[in-house]
């Protein structure tokens, strides 16, 4: 399997992907999270881009927690990946449908929770609240796949809520595989097995 050759061409259809999914975000944001609480917000798809270029190898399944619009999960498709994109708000999951289609896109996505069926969060503390991230039934069944099925796994929690995706790796996630994570206003970092292996350290809350 060959990964497709990061071109002109493709950086461009890089870029117009990004450009349509701020748009989209731009007008989500004053529509629906103008008329209250929506726990979609975009990650820098510019950044998370350089991060998936930095990952990418020929064969690796790719999973996107949290899926929204779209353009993560197509992105790595268009950079070679096998990728799919689990979202519970269903109507997000069309517009990542429609936006593939425009894009051209194989990328695969499912509405459902990205938490395996019978998984809860524990913090150390004995917290079990999950914050802004939301509880339905699981997405894995439709998408024939489970989390330890996944080489390079994406997310973009909200502040503060990173320890729930690194739990779910931990308990469910492959340990060899790599968790790609969004910070709030400051980049993409690596974990692999638990362990930071890219990028800067978390800076403390
Ligand atoms: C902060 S947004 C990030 C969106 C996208 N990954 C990105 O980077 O632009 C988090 C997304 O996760 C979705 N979400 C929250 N809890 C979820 C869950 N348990 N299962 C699936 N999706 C969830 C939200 O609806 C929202 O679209």
């Amino acid at each position: 399997m060959t990964l497709p050759v990061l071109d002109d061409a493709l950086r461009a259809r890089l870029r117009d992907l990004c450009a349509v999914g701020w748009e989209f975000f731009d007008r989500f944001d004053r529509t629906v999270r103008e008329r209250g609480f929506h726990a979609f917000v975009a990650s820098e798809y510019e950044v998370v881009c350089e991060a998936l270029i930095a990952h990418r190898a020929p064969g690796l399944r790719f999973l996107e927690l949290g899926s929204a619009s779209g353009v993560i999960t197509i992105m790595a498709d268009l950079l070679g990946y096998d990728a799919h994109g689990i979202e519970l708000d269903h109507s997000l999951v069309v517009t990542a449908r429609e936006m593939a289609r425009r894009f051209e896109s194989r990328a695969r996505f499912v509405s459902g929770s990205f938490f395996p069926t019978g998984y809860s969060y524990h913090s150390a503390e004995g917290e079990v609240r999950t914050g802004t991230i939301g509880e339905g039934s699981s997405g894995y069944l439709e998408l024939g796949l489970a989390l330890d099925d996944f080489d390079v796994v994406f997310g973009y929690p909200w502040g503060g809520e990173e320890p729930v995706l690194l739990d779910l790796m931990k308990h469910f996630g492959n340990p060899e595989s790599l968790l790609l994570m969004h910070g709030v206003n400051d980049g993409v970092r690596g974990y692999r097995g638990g362990r930071l292996v890219w990028g800067a350290p978390l800076r403390p809350r």
